[in-house]
């Protein structure tokens, strides 16, 4: 099917009856449900892998939803949300009453995100109501960016999977708590410097701070193969490996004999635009290993940092300096 305003009515009718619809955002693709439905919510679980209790975002055509979902919107909040939305950002604020407990993990407090996306921007306007979505792969693994990424993870398990092409940021949202001081939860598509400037000071989340968090673990957003990350000799000396694949800030060294070596380039947007895609790469290459140059530190680097961090700890492997 190409025709998209058909597409969209199919998606529009399975989330009515209770099913699951995969389908883009500027993040990175969502596995979707009435957010009103419970059983289509506790199929996103069974389906993903993922622990119950473990809270969804919620999200909306507009804004001006919230006040279904939220029982108040604290004020650094609402000018978030009037600053970035629709975009890659999620608030946490406290739920409204009514709100299911599959997707809160029973938790006062409720995930929202308006996302930017044309082709989400169009479902969730024609569906009318809220869609829950965590990112659409099996738990811990790597997000999908693309339309093929989600149909590799699920196969006929997902009929519906929407095509909106790569998504534009790549990385998944930023997640700011926002119950008392702005709290941030993840880094994301919007950093730090960018959140404030619109709302002052922005502390990050300790480590075991705040709700427990699939999204959190240590452990997450992972390829299959191994993979460290290093810097200068150590990155040097672990790429002369003969099976290796490597990320890295710059082209491959001269007489570079492992599997696959990926030149990610060195800016902080575009490189987190592909991490995902290229991790599956690296995951394909038949490496036994995957070795990363280690990214740069600052702000915009924050999200990418992140990621990799969890990558790495996924498979046991610490930070080589
Ligand atoms: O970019 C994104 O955020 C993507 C797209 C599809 O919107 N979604 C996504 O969902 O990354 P997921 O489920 O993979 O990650 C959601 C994160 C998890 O870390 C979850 O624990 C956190 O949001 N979260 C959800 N509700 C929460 C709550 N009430 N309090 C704290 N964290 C919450
Ligand atoms: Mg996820």
């Amino acid at each position: 099917m190409t025709d998209p305003d058909a597409e969209i009515a199919r998606a529009v009718s399975a989330l009515r009856a209770g099913e699951l619809v995969a389908f883009p955002t500027e993040t990175v693709y969502g596995l979707g449900a009435d957010a009103r439905n419970a059983d289509a919510v506790r199929r996103i679980f069974t389906l993903k892998g993922r622990p119950p209790g473990h809270p969804l975002i919620v999200h909306l055509a507009t804004g001006a939803q919230v006040g279904e979902w939220a029982q108040h919107v604290p004020e650094p909040a609402r000018r978030l949300a009037a600053h970035f939305w629709p975009g890659p950002l999620t608030l946490i604020v406290p739920r409204a009453a009514g709100v299911l407990d599959e997707l809160t993990g029973g938790q006062a407090t409720i995930a929202l995100r308006v996302p930017s996306h044309p082709l989400a921007q169009r479902l969730l306007a024609a569906f009318g109501g809220a869609i829950a979505a965590p990112s659409a792969n099996r738990y811990g693994r790597v997000s999908p960016t693309t339309a093929a990424h989600v149909r590799e993870e699920f196969g006929p398990l997902v009929p519906i999977v929407l095509d909106g092409g790569a998504s534009s940021v790549g990385l998944e949202s930023t997640i700011v708590s926002c119950l008392e001081e702005p709290l941030l939860l993840r880094p994301g598509g919007i950093t730090v410097p960018e959140l404030e400037a619109v709302v002052g000071p922005v502390r990050r989340a300790e480590r075991g701070e705040g709700p427990p968090a699939p999204g959190r673990a240590a452990a997450h957003y992972a390829p299959q193969t191994p993979l460290t990350l290093a810097t200068g000799a150590a990155f040097a000396a672990a790429t002369l490996a003969p099976q290796i694949a490597v990320l890295a800030h710059g082209p491959a060294r001269a007489g570079f004999g492992g599997r696959l070596w990926i030149d990610a380039g060195r800016d902080a947007q575009q490189y987190g635009h592909d991490l995902y895609a290229n991790l599956r790469r690296l995951d394909r290459s038949g490496a036994d290993a995957i070795v990363v140059e280690a990214p740069p530190g600052g702000p915009a680097w924050e999200a990418v940092r992140d990621r990799l961090a969890r990558a790495a700890a996924a498979c046991g492997a610490e930070e080589i300096a």
